[in-house]
């Protein structure tokens, strides 16, 4: 399975911090914005991964990240020339993923909760069995900012509505997808909506239709959170700093996943560690190698 990190956008409700610098590279607390969705996919166990950005940010996202080896993964860069859609990620991303299914997270989420690496490896060895696409809800307070899922008592899918002004439930689409192959075929099947893009909640709807789609309940003992506005983007920041602070644990250092999964070794890590001498980020990674 190959990874989709969807970095466009132009994060116009974050103005004027983002007239400068992408969303995407923000600081949540101690890490860049990035680091967080990164780390959901490395948690699932993908380690090739696409980072689509705007044409003016590439660069910054390459000074950040290079091409990944010092995480163990590999990274590839791609531009969207203009926000339109988040469904066209597969279509930009038809020849890097060569008919493998792939996993797509949004980079201004993040996700938080013990379970999260079980329910998305289960996910994603669901799909990895029989196709179709797995998609997540949460509930949240204002439903109509985000995709809508209507369930019925079995949790069958009953409809799925983008920003609707009337919701049907609670239940808010996460930014993380898992789709089969033929996700290129469908997206290319889709017309730009009213707002010209190509809407990620049609592409789930193709899916539904042909009876492919499945959604699971992320519970209450999960955080959920994304970086829209002024207000969301500083909610995230005090919730990585409590639980880090908490914890003496970091969220999202995607040093600690690659080591703890084997993709770098000690050498790299010190490296790596090395290279942060004299901060705390630094210490933490200097720490995972007395563990
Ligand atoms: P949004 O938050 O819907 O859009 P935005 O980031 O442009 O912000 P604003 O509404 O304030 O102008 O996007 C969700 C995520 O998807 C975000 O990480 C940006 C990304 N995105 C793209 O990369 N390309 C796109 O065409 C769209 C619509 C979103």
């Amino acid at each position: 399975m190959k990874g989709i990190l969807l970095a466009g956008g132009s994060g116009t409700r974050l103005y004027p911090l983002t007239l400068g610098v992408s969303k995407q590279l923000m600081p949540v607390y101690d890490k860049p914005m990035i680091y967080y969705p990164l780390s959901v996919l490395m948690l699932a166990g993908i380690r090739d991964i696409l980072i689509i950005t705007t044409p003016e940010q590439q660069q910054n996202f390459k000074n950040l990240l290079h091409d990944g080896s010092q995480f163990g993964i590999k990274l590839s860069y791609m531009v969207q020339e203009k926000p339109e859609g988040i469904a066209q990620a597969f279509i930009l991303g038809d020849s890097f993923l060569q008919n493998e299914p792939v996993a797509l997270v949004l980079g201004d989420n993040l996700f938080f909760g013990n379970d999260l690496i079980n329910l998305i490896s289960q996910a994603r060895k669901r799909l990895e069995l029989t196709g179709g696409g797995e998609i997540f809800s949460y509930r949240v307070r204002a439903p109509e900012r985000y995709g809508v899922v209507e369930q019925d008592e079995d949790g069958t899918v009953i409809s799925i509505e983008e920003k609707p002004k009337k919701p049907k439930s609670s239940n808010a689409v996460v930014g993380l997808y898992f789709y089969d192959s033929t996700v290129v075929q469908y997206t290319k099947q889709l017309k730009p909506s009213q707002r010209g893009e190509l809407e990620i909640t049609d592409l789930n709807q193709l899916y539904l239709e042909n009876g492919m789609l499945r959604v699971s309940n992320m519970g209450r003992g999960y955080a959920w959170l994304d970086t829209g506005t002024h207000q969301d983007l500083h909610d995230a920041g005090s919730f990585v700093r409590s639980i880090q602070e908490r914890q003496g644990l970091q969220i999202a250092c995607p040093e600690e996943i690659a080591f703890e999964a084997g993709w770098i070794d000690q050498q790299l890590l010190l490296k790596q560690a090395e290279s942060f001498k004299g901060n705390l980020y630094g210490e933490y990674l200097f720490g995972l190698l007395s563990k």
